[in-house]
């Protein structure tokens, strides 16, 4: 249930410009006038910046800086996606929190987001190194779609993440194919695309996202420092987490519905757009070979199409490219 502080705040949020009487609060979140008060004097303490008038009311003038559910919701500009919101300071992982409140009605566009993950999962079973310093979300969506197209939404969320991060950064952030965003050859960002249904229809599908946003070379141990990379690495700024998960929800949403009206065709040519190495050689393993092919484009689903050595164009729906020797 939802607590009466963050009720007020939803309350306070949704009236951004106008004030809001102490008489209006107490009787729509049925406490007295003098525990308004209280609570006003709590989030003073806790950063808020409160501007109340003696014959108006309060109004919130600002957040503090930190990650919470309410922090985003501030200036949150979607219409649907990530109205629901699950902060965690440190979880095992949002893909786990993700399944728990799918199966407890979680409404499409839920996003579950953590500051730290002690358990956090990656593609083909392998850890995910999620410190403070980087953001972790998943995103639950209830598609009407058939299961056999839930890969799309990987490539859809690549599209998208990379033109919210290009608009904030102007770093020259490329996709790699199926889930990876790159900056020259180092991970940046990687995505996760659970899926729970039937033979014939999706019951919800688990968007997981793992940006590194603030960490420094030394925030990675030896294994990983020389493969991955991050907004401040690239950059040399720090980046507000609050700022990045809002552009992202922004650019998600309208993505994924021009995805739901349109089709996958309507993002393919963006994803070729920024895709790494169309045209050129990439190596490809799958389950039980290895080979070098040019790489062609995708489908109209989003399928990998290379050119073999014989000069003929193969369709792959799963496998690994690499063009770096790692
Ligand atoms: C990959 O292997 O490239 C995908 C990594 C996905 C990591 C994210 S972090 C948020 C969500 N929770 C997890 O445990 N994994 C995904």
């Amino acid at each position: 249930m939802e607590s009466t502080r963050s009720r007020l705040i939803k309350l306070l949020s949704e009236n951004k410009m106008s004030y809001i009487s102490g008489q209006a609060l107490s009787e729509q979140l049925g406490i007295s006038r003098n525990a308004i008060w209280k609570h006003m004097k709590d989030l003073e303490s806790d950063g808020y910046h409160i501007d109340a008038k003696r014959s108006q009311g309060y109004r919130i003038v600002s957040f503090p800086d930190k990650v919470s559910s309410n922090t985003i919701r501030w200036g949150l500009e979607t219409k649907w996606m990530g109205h629901h919101i699950i902060h965690k300071e440190a979880t095992p992982s949002t893909q786990i929190i993700g399944h728990e409140a799918a199966r407890d009605n979680a409404p499409d566009g839920t996003i579950i987001i953590a500051e730290e993950q002690t358990a956090g999962r990656g593609r083909m079973k392998k850890n995910w190194f999620s410190d403070k310093e980087g953001l972790w979300a998943t995103l639950l969506l209830r598609p009407p779609i058939p299961p056999n197209k839930a890969s799309e939404l990987t490539l859809l969320t690549a599209v998208a993440l990379r033109k919210a991060l290009h608009q904030l950064t102007g770093l020259p952030i490329g996709i790699k194919w199926p889930n990876d965003l790159l900056i020259g050859d180092k991970k940046l960002c990687g995505i996760l695309t659970e899926m729970q249904g039937e033979q014939d229809r999706i019951n919800y599908v688990l968007i997981g996202i793992g940006l590194n946003v603030n960490q420094v070379e030394a925030s990675w141990d030896a294994s990983i420092r020389d493969i991955a990379t991050s907004l401040k690495r690239e950059s040399g700024n720090s980046w507000d987490k609050i700022k990045i998960v809002q552009t992202i929800l922004k650019h998600f949403e309208n993505t994924y519905e021009m995805y739901l009206n349109y089709g996958f065709k309507a993002i393919k040519s963006e994803w070729e757009e920024h895709a790494f190495k169309i045209d050129e050689n990439i190596k490809i393993k799958t389950f039980h070979e290895e080979w070098t092919g040019r790489f062609l484009g995708i489908t109209d689903e989003g399928a990998l199409i290379v050119e073999s050595a014989e000069g003929s164009p193969v369709t792959l729906y799963s496998a690994e490219i690499t063009w770096f020797d790692r």
